[in-house]
C-alpha cells in the first residue's frame, strides 16, 4: 500500500490517503492536547505506544464481535484503516464517575456506577463537543434511530470486553470515548482509536491514574504511565 497525501491533521493523528480509495492510513502523533486544545504538550514516543495500545484493544474487540476499521499496524506509529464516514459523535461509556460527570452533576468521583452510563457528545470543536441526546442525535441527522441504537450497542458491548479484560491486569476502566464510522457499504465499524488519550484507567490496587488524567491534571510521568499500559496488556495478550 502507498501512503499517498496527507488529508486531514487533528490534534492526535495525522490521516494519508492510500492508492486504493476505502483504504486509509492513520499516523499516531507525540502531540497531547486537552481541554480543547487550550492545553498543548508533546511527548516522545507517545504516539507508538498509542499505536501499539489501539492496535491490541482494536484486535481483541475484533476478536470478541466488533467490526472495527483496522487493517493492520504497518509500523512503529501507522496504522492501515478502512475509510469510513465518521458519525460526528463521541460516544462515552462510563463506569466510574469523575471529570466532567462529576462535575456538571455533583456525582462524587469515583462514585461506582449502577450501570454503564453511555453518553454523546456532538464532535464540533468550535461548539467545544457539547453534549447531547438521543433526540439531538435524530433532530440532527447525525444518525438514524437503528444506527443510535447501534451505537450504544456496540458501545456496552466494548464495555463489556475491555473492562473484564483491564481487570485482569489490575486495571479499573473508568470510562472511555469511542467513535464510530460507516464503510463504504454503510457497516458501521469501530473507528478512531482506543489509547490512554481517549480512556481512564485507574490501578486496582494503588488507584493511580495511568491516563491522560496525568496530562491534564499535571500529574508527571505520562509517558511511564502509557508503557505500563502497554505492558500489562501485551503481557495479557501474549
Ligand atoms: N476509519 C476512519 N475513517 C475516516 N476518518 C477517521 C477514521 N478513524 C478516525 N477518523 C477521523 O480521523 C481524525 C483523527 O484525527 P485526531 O484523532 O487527531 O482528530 P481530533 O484532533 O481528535 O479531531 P476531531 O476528532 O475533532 O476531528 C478524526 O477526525 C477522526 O474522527
Ligand atoms: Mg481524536
Amino acid at each position: 500500500m502507498i501512503k499517498k497525501e496527507q488529508i486531514y491533521e487533528g490534534k492526535g493523528k495525522k490521516l494519508f490517503a492510500t492508492d486504493d480509495e476505502w483504504t486509509l492510513i492513520a499516523e499516531f502523533k507525540d502531540d497531547l492536547t486537552a481541554f480543547n486544545a487550550q492545553k498543548k504538550a508533546q511527548e516522545k514516543g507517545k504516539g507508538a505506544l498509542n499505536a501499539a495500545i489501539s492496535a491490541k484493544l482494536f484486535a481483541l474487540i475484533k476478536q470478541n464481535g466488533v467490526e472495527t476499521h483496522l487493517i493492520k499496524r504497518l509500523d512503529e506509529t501507522n496504522h492501515l484503516i478502512k475509510k469510513t464516514r465518521i458519525i460526528p459523535i463521541e460516544v462515552v461509556a462510563r463506569n466510574i464517575a469523575t471529570g466532567s460527570l462529576s462535575k456538571r452533576l455533583g456525582i462524587k468521583e469515583g462514585t461506582e456506577l449502577d450501570f454503564t452510563l453511555v453518553e454523546f457528545y456532538y464532535k464540533n470543536d468550535d461548539l467545544g463537543d457539547p453534549i447531547i441526546n438521543d433526540e439531538h442525535v435524530v433532530l440532527m441527522k447525525l444518525a438514524s434511530e437503528d444506527e443510535l441504537k447501534t451505537l450504544k450497542t456496540l458501545a456496552r458491548k466494548i464495555n463489556d470486553i475491555l473492562r473484564p479484560f483491564f481487570r485482569s491486569v489490575n486495571l479499573n476502566l473508568v470510562d472511555f470515548k469511542v467513535e464510530f464510522g460507516r464503510d463504504q457499504n454503510g457497516q458501521i465499524l469501530l473507528a478512531d482509536e482506543i489509547s490512554p488519550d481517549s480512556c481512564r484507567f485507574w490501578d486496582l490496587t494503588s488507584g493511580e491514574k495511568l491516563d491522560k488524567d496525568r496530562f491534564r491534571q499535571d500529574l508527571g510521568g505520562v509517558k511511564l504511565a502509557y508503557e505500563e499500559v502497554l505492558k500489562r496488556i501485551e503481557g495479557a495478550l501474549k
